[in-house]
């Protein structure tokens, strides 16, 4: 079959090459998937599990991508709850083979059925971006009605569907980006934009809860105006600060079929747009990674077409 490789961790996305790859092996409680679009995290190349199976022995040759909307098309022994020929999506195990491949073995709890009139290419921009910015702001931050929410990256992946669910919480949002992101951050429902290079992040006053996507500076400097009480939650890298009166929380984004349900219910409804900023062929996915021109959302790979 054919897929995306990684072998050299010095490459960056130069290292991604289109190749042959064998069909994979369906273990116990999987299916595999015959890819029809797959979504990938800037980034992901520099993660340890990009490179090392779960007891952190070298796995390369890899395929990255973590996120995919696909057909079963094969059950692993013992798997139930998911059928051959049903549309499905969600998330890849970190550890494992990625969704940047004509087929993939993923355990079937992490994945969701998906409905016939839900585009592959919508689908797959969903599962990353939806449940990190679900378990962002209500698992971590527990972000309640009427609270303040300061959202980097607004209309980034994690952003953009961080925006629409903490508006639709009743939270008044704040979002930030670049000055190009001011529009789309707006129109997905952030109150107050914030552009980065331009203004002054205290301008925005105290806030009940941060997401930040981004690290650095930019999480320090925000951290200083969480209200006692109040969080911080990063998915960039472990914080090195903490509010005064408040908790500063890193994590991964897990699995999650009910939530996966939720969303793509959220989707039909028209409640929730993820943003696909570009479809792309598989073997352009060394220069999607390495993204020459800024779009707002995900760029989302695709790999077969529907039949
Ligand atoms: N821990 C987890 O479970 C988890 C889950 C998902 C993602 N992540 C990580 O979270 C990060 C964001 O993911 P994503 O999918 O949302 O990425 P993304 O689609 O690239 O969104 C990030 C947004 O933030 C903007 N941005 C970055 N640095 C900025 C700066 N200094 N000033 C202004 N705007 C800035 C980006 O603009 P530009 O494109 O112009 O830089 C982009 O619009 C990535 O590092 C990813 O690896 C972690």
């Amino acid at each position: 079959m054919r897929a995306i490789t990684v072998s050299d961790r010095d490459a960056g996305v130069g290292g991604l090459t289109l190749t042959d790859m064998p069909y994979p092996h369906a273990a116990e409680n999987d299916v595999i998937v015959r890819v029809h679009a797959a979504g990938f995290t800037p980034g992901e190349l520099d993660w340890p599990a990009t490179w090392t199976d779960r007891a952190g022995h070298d796995r390369t040759p890899t395929i990255p991508g973590h996120e995919l909307s696909g057909v079963v098309v094969e059950l692993g022994y013992g798997t139930t709850g998911l059928t051959v020929g049903q549309r499905v999506f969600g998330l890849t195990d970190w550890a494992r083979n990625g969704s940047l491949a004509e087929y993939t073995a993923v355990e079937a709890r992490n994945l969701a059925p998906l409905a016939a009139d839900i585009d592959h290419a919508v689908a797959a921009a969903l599962p990353i971006s939806g449940l990190t910015a679900w378990q962002a702001l209500f698992d971590h931050a527990h972000l309640a009605p009427g609270q303040t929410v300061l959202i980097h990256g607004a209309a980034g992946g994690v952003g953009s569907i961080a925006v629409q669910l903490a508006r639709e919480v009743g939270a008044h949002v704040i979002g930030t980006g670049r000055a190009d992101d001011r529009d789309v951050a707006l129109a997905l429902g952030a109150q107050t934009f914030v552009d980065l290079a331009a203004d002054d992040l205290h301008q925005v006053g105290e806030v009940d809860v941060v997401l930040d996507v981004i690290g650095g500076d930019i999480l320090q400097r925000s951290t200083d105006l969480v209200r006692p009480g109040g969080t911080v939650v990063t998915i960039a890298a472990p914080p090195t600060v903490a509010p005064k009166d408040g908790r500063a929380v890193f994590f991964v984004v897990e699995p999650d079929r009910a939530r996966l349900i939720d969303l793509a219910h959220r989707l039909r409804s028209g409640r929730l747009k993820p943003i696909v900023g570009g479809v792309r062929p598989l073997h352009e996915t060394a220069s999607a990674f390495a993204r020459h021109q800024r779009a707002p959302g995900k760029t989302i790979i695709q790999v077969a077409d529907e039949q």
